[in-house]
């Protein structure tokens, strides 16, 4: 039902300098798949088989990546090597790919306004791909979402428990409990000290949003450090109608900074490739 997903690839990676200076960190391979690509295999399975990509200056690669090389196709075509350009064929076949350019990088809230003329006025999706989120169980975390939006029709943000002293780095919900791993959002903090975190219960980079969310944004003023924060937009949403959280099935690993996308290449290699 929810067919589109907005995927912000416009930052700068600072965290991941000097590899990120001239490559979107979006492209960083975690064994041999560029991050961007596992997001985008993620919104397809959950059905969201249009991407729409908010991207920036020196993202290309991007683009190029999610277009068909045809002097490749021709080099390789009928080679035992054509297996290696399988996953990116499948994803090629089944989704469609827009893009709009952030010219100035004013945070998360502000991206996700700038992909509103690729969404319209629909629920849609929305994957920060530098978090890598797996589920070897079962339906990938967009997926688990995506159902719990069928039931509730409202915004919904993942969320994941973080040890205490790394709560300052994400946007921490307090939320009245539903059911097992589900909450009604009351509160919302982004980056908060550990003395004043409501909860240790943390946002990852997943997201349903109701198209309502646009005109939030654009009323929402920029934070301290002069970005419009989706957290502010989110919390005045919850407080206006209703926002949830749920606390996904799977795991997921930061690969926006160094030790996490470490983590991810072993578990990734390990579990998914067997190891070779
Ligand atoms: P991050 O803060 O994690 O990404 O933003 P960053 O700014 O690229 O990384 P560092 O902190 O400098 O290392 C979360 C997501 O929002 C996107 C980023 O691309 C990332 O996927 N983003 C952030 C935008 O698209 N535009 C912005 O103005 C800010």
């Amino acid at each position: 039902m929810i067919k589109k997903c907005l995927f912000p690839v416009a930052g700068y990676g600072t965290r991941f300098l000097p590899a990120t200076k001239s490559m979107p960190k979006e492209m960083l391979p975690v064994v041999n798949k560029p991050l961007v690509q596992y997001g985008v295999e993620e919104a397809i399975e959950a059905g969201m088989t249009t991407c729409a990509m908010v991207t920036g200056r020196g993202k290309r690669a991007i683009a190029d990546h999610f277009d068909i090389n045809y002097e490749l196709e021709h080099q390789i075509q009928g080679t035992g090597k054509e297996i290696y350009l399988e996953s990116i064929r499948n994803v090629l076949d089944q989704g469609t790919f827009t893009m709009v350019r952030q010219r100035e990088m004013k945070g998360l809230g502000h991206a996700i306004l700038t992909g509103e003329s690729l969404i319209g006025n629909e629920p849609f999706g929305v994957i920060l791909s530098d978090d890598l989120c797996i589920n070897p169980e079962g339906d990938g975390v967009l997926a688990q979402m995506a159902a719990l939006y069928r039931q509730f029709r409202c915004s919904i943000v993942a969320i994941q428990e973080v040890p205490e002293d790394e709560v300052h780095k994400y946007g921490v919900i307090a939320g009245e409990p539903m059911k097992e791993g589900l909450y009604r959002v009351e509160s919302m903090v982004e980056k908060p000290s550990k003395e004043d975190a409501p909860s240790n219960l943390a946002i990852i980079g997943r997201y349903i949003l109701t198209p309502d969310i646009f005109d939030i944004i654009r009323t929402t003023e920029p934070g301290a450090n002069g970005e419009i924060q989706l957290t502010d937009a989110l919390m005045k949403q919850a407080q206006m109608g209703c926002v949830m959280a749920y606390k996904f099935k799977g795991r997921r690993f930061d690969c926006g900074s160094v030790p996490g996308f470490v983590e991810a290449t072993n578990y990734v290699f390990e579990n998914i490739y067997g190891g070779y």
